[in-house]
């Protein structure tokens, strides 16, 4: 307990430190993937475990992106609030680099002959999607982009991701459905399930103060801002 009670308020220095060993470790996934590249140690089909590998990244930290605010707000630890920009960026990251080495190694760069797959494969229409969904988010992740949509509209825009993470897992499903190994995406769709539900209750809450606050009016706003202080928001 007391652990979680010295990590819920990190120096700006702290968190500055964490966020930059962060960034070095989410890319020692493409740091392995380069390495068994040199030591031949893709296997007998070095696209399909370069594709797999980046999937699977790519969804990890879609879902570790998603984790960030129902984590903040189970174990207060607020700091983690700015580790998810980057997390976000590096699920944007590993998506483009699976779509990469689709559209260049298994397509060699054919517009025509990969758009007649997407439209083929039900699998594949869903992962473009989502990663087409992605798109926006990346471009708006700036200061300035939040700055010059506003507040309200960048929020509404960036809750995109509560549609990209499921389109994710479903891509994940059915490639998977094809060869009968469900374990994965079944505890997969569990986790994302649980982080949905979790997001929607406490969307659920601020609705609740905020008929609260409507109702007790203007001149109690002590009493509710210690409520709302109290839930962290
Ligand atoms: C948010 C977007 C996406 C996510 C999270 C994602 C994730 C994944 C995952 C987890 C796998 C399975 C890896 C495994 O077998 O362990 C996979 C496979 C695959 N994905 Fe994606 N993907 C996305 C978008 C795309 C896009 C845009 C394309 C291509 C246009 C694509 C093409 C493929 C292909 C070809 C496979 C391999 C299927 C096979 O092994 O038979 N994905 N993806």
């Amino acid at each position: 307990m007391r652990f979680f009670t010295n990590l819920s308020s990190l120096s700006q220095r702290r968190v500055l430190q964490l966020r930059n060993l962060l960034f070095v470790l989410a890319l020692l996934p493409l740091a392995r993937l380069v390495a068994f590249g040199f030591l031949g140690r893709l296997g007998a089909n070095p696209i399909e475990f370069i594709t797999r590998n980046t999937g699977d990244w790519a969804l990890y930290f879609l879902c570790i992106t998603l984790a960030v605010t129902p984590l903040r707000k189970l174990i207060r630890w607020n700091w983690l609030v700015r580790l998810r920009r980057m997390l976000g960026l590096y699920a944007f990251f590993y998506v483009a680099l699976h779509f990469t080495i689709f559209f260049w190694l298994d397509h060699f760069f054919d517009m025509q002959e990969m758009w007649a797959d997407i439209v083929k494969r039900p699998f594949i229409t869903v992962g473009v999607l989502a990663f087409a969904l992605l798109i926006p988010l990346a471009i708006t992740s700036t200061n300035g982009m939040v700055r010059r949509l506003g507040g309200k509209r960048w929020q509404w825009l960036h809750r995109l991701t509560y549609v990209i993470v499921p389109l994710g897992v479903l891509h994940f499903w059915w490639v998977k459905a094809g060869k009968n190994l469900l374990a994965q995406p079944i505890l997969f769709s569990a986790i994302v399930a649980l982080l949905l539900l979790a997001r929607v209750l406490s969307e659920k809450n601020r609705e609740r103060l905020a008929q609260l606050w409507s109702r007790r009016g203007a001149g109690n706003t002590e009493t509710t801002g210690t409520v709302l202080m109290k839930e962290g928001k």
